[in-house]
């Protein structure tokens, strides 16, 4: 058994825009870092957080990457471990790019790596789900199923869990931007209505089935013209600077199709290639800055293999 480990795992694009708590998928960049270290004592602690201005609790039955390694060390019946985290933001809080999810499934993996992987990957969801539910009150699997999956992943069914991983057509690229203002998961999720229209409902999943086919058919376009949320992003989009200006520049500029990523503000647009996508980000951030809105870019293809030990 190894005494320590270094994690990678990826940030993720939930709900896809059409699949509100059902679809995500994973990127290469940007993404979390957790390094594990085996201790003496029992329990978990946390012993250095990087790159999040202070924001995220130190005390280990409050931070999310802690309280899920807990939980599974609760599961695997093993609490007699002392574990020390440290945990590297190398992405925003807050920003709708799945931040908590990739910092608690870097633990998960770190910790399930320091077991000789135990557990599966799939058998680790509900875990990290846990953290979910710590970070904004209600345990969605979109951003923690891909991020320790890879690729794009359906929730078929919360109850029982039903994870499908779907096909990752090749040439497919996202151009995110992050308009840097705040939006807590937890607020977006609040205002968002509880009940919706049986016209909208069947829009919706119209679309979700088509970018499932397109997915599974390497259609591009219809992935693209699948991308169309008539329940959540009408209210969410209010919360975001320029939404619909951003949207107008990204399907100017060659995007397959635009929307918010995971509860926003962060945007996305999918692409055939990097180059297209480069020249979305630049020109949605030029949008925003003459808007005097700040802003942070990224350019990734689709990250197929989930979490990675960096040593
Ligand atoms: N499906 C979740 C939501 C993702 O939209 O609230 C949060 O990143």
């Amino acid at each position: 058994m190894k005494d320590s480990i270094k994690v990678f795992a990826p940030a993720t694009i939930a709900n896809v825009v059409c699949g509100f708590d059902v679809l995500g998928l994973a990127v290469d960049a940007p993404g979390d870092e957790v390094i594990m270290r085996r201790k003496q004592t029992p329990g978990i602690t946390i012993s250095k957080i990087t790159g999040d201005d202070g924001r995220l609790p130190l005390d280990p039955s409050k931070n999310t990457v802690s309280a899920s390694v807990q939980h599974y060390l609760q599961h695997i019946g093993r609490t007699d471990l002392g574990l020390d985290i440290e945990l590297h933001k190398r992405m925003p809080i807050g920003s709708g790019l799945g931040s908590s999810s990739a910092s608690t499934v870097a633990g998960l993996f770190a910790v399930n790596s320091l077991m000789d992987d135990l557990l599966t990957p799939t058998e680790l969801i509900p875990f990290a789900m846990k953290g979910e539910e710590l970070a904004c009150g209600y345990g969605h699997a979109d951003n923690v199923a891909p991020a320790l999956l890879g690729g794009f992943v359906l929730i078929r069914s919360y109850d029982p869990l039903d994870i499908i991983k779907l096909p990752n057509p090749k040439e497919l690229h996202c151009a995110i931007v992050f308009p840097e203002v705040d939006v807590p998961t937890r607020d977006a999720r609040r205002m968002i209505r509880s009940k919706v229209l049986l016209k909208d409902a069947v829009t919706q999943w119209g679309n979700v089935a088509g970018l499932v086919s397109g997915l599974f058919m390497n259609d591009l376009e219809l992935v693209g013209r699948s991308m169309e949320d008539v329940l959540v992003e009408p209210t969410r989009s209010i919360l975001i600077p320029d939404f619909y200006k951003m949207r107008e520049l990204a399907l100017e500029n060659g995007a397959l199709g635009f929307g918010i990523s995971g509860s926003g503000p962060s945007v996305f647009a999918f692409t055939r290639d990097a180059e297209t996508a480069q020249k979305i980000t630049n020109t949605i951030q030029k949008h925003l800055s003459s808007i005097q809105i700040g802003s942070q870019a990224y350019v990734s293809p689709v990250n197929e293999n989930g979490p990675k030990v960096i040593s």
